[in-house]
């Protein structure tokens, strides 16, 4: 039995089949990169679903980490560290916001949002209680909690998990024209949207339309919720997505790349009139906010700027397109995204081509992964270079002419 078999065996025997990973074992990352367990390397173009923006293993986050694991890790919110206000400073400093919450996955961070926004509607807004209503869009991805799957329009999320969560009016994404319908409800409290839908494919909107989106809910007295978990921290070129707008969220969501890939850490960010309408005891986390999170979270944040890397998601991003559309494939329908959040859209009779893509990008020493059956998600971390583009775009181009022949 090889190495590979021996492991993947063991996860179909005790693990749970909740997922369906591509055949690569992966023992050890450095930046872009990525190892098997037999040794071969490969480019990491998924970037654990934009978590590793800084790249893996960034020494500063892991100095940082061990130093303070050494230290004090946890201390629940019973009592005060000497870590977390330092980090409450810094990301409200950073990003504009009186107040962050601090949670741990993406889905406690929208789920915090959804609460908070409900919270405002009764306390500030005026909603008559238990009638408040929250808008999302078709296609969206926010995690995978009960409350989050009952307004999710993909199948394999919600089909019988039911009962659902009620309160959710669902619009098509990018129609400005069904916000505006939706927003005449007086029970409406927030419009939650990605600024770029990540899972459903990297469906980029029009432009405008997200500071069109937040002038309308501004006139309606709604909150525009800014679910920035997997756009955020510089992969698309700028801190935030919305701030290719100028857009200001009402509240903002941020995981992933919050820890550099290091262990969940998720945000909300509101300012006072919003955040202070929970009040102590009412919401929380034990690991939310521990001294571990602040020290990885600040320092994740530090590098990100220190290292201009929205400005490298950016030029890597431009150049990166450039190269993959003048590959000229008959196999590529569209290449889309912006800054180092990017995909490919197959052109192929084979329903299962994406897939088999994805193998020979892995055998030819990249890896990454479909999402909804034709689209493939590149997103390197953001440290990666020009020649390190060029030599993925190399991988992915005589890829992409090996699959003329296999299929
Ligand atoms: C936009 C968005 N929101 C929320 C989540 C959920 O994050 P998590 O998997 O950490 O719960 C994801 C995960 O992919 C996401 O892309």
């Amino acid at each position: 039995m090889s190495t590979s078999t021996y492991f993947m065996d063991l996860e179909e025997k005790h693990g749970a089949h909740n997922y369906h990973p591509l055949p690569v074992i992966i023992s050890k990352a450095s930046g872009c990169e990525v190892w098997d367990v037999e040794g071969k390397k490969y480019f990491d173009f998924l970037s654990g679903y934009s978590a590793v923006n800084q790249g893996h293993c960034h020494p500063k986050i892991i100095n940082a980490l061990v130093e303070q694991a050494q230290k004090l890790t946890l201390t629940s919110r019973a009592f005060y560290n000497d870590q977390l206000g330092e980090y409450e400073k810094y990301i409200t400093d950073l990003l504009g916001f009186d107040k962050i919450l601090p949670m741990n996955t993406g889905a406690e961070a929208v789920e915090t949002g959804i609460k908070l926004a409900r919270r405002w509607a009764y306390a500030v807004k005026g909603v008559e209680e238990n009638k408040a209503r929250i808008i999302v869009c078709a296609g969206n991805f926010h995690g995978r909690t009960s409350s989050v799957i009952s307004f999710s329009t993909d199948p394999s999320a919600y089909t019988n998990f039911g009962p659902f969560m009620p309160g959710f009016d669902i619009i098509p994404y990018n129609d400005l024209e069904a916000l505006s319908k939706a927003l005449e409800d007086k029970n409406v409290a927030a419009f939650l949207v990605e600024p770029i839908q990540g899972e459903a494919g990297i469906l980029v909107p029009d432009e405008g339309y997200i500071s069109k989106a937040k002038e309308l809910c501004k006139n309606a007295n709604v909150l525009l919720i800014a679910d920035e978990v997997q756009t955020g921290l510089c992969r698309t070129g700028k801190m935030l997505c919305i701030d290719h707008e100028n857009v200001k969220a009402d509240i903002l969501l941020l995981g992933k790349a919050l820890s550099g890939g290091v262990f969940p850490i998720s945000a909300v960010l509101a300012n006072d009139d919003i955040m202070l309408t929970i009040k102590p005891g009412e919401h929380g986390s034990t690991f939310g906010g521990s001294p571990l999170a602040s020290v990885v979270a600040k320092k994740a944040l530090e590098v990100l700027v220190d290292e201009n890397m929205a400005e490298n998601a950016a030029k890597m991003g431009e150049l990166f397109r450039e190269k993959l559309r003048e590959l000229n494939s008959p196999f590529i329908k569209l290449v889309r995204g912006k800054g180092l959040l990017n995909a490919i859209v197959i052109d192929h009779k084979d329903p299962e081509a994406a897939w088999q893509l994805c193998e020979i990008f892995r055998d030819n020493g990249l890896i990454t992964k479909p999402t909804h059956g034709d689209k493939i998600r590149l997103a390197p971390p953001l440290i990666i270079n020009e020649a390190q583009v060029h030599e993925a775009v190399g991988i992915i181009g005589k890829s992409l002419n090996s699959l003329e022949f296999k299929v």
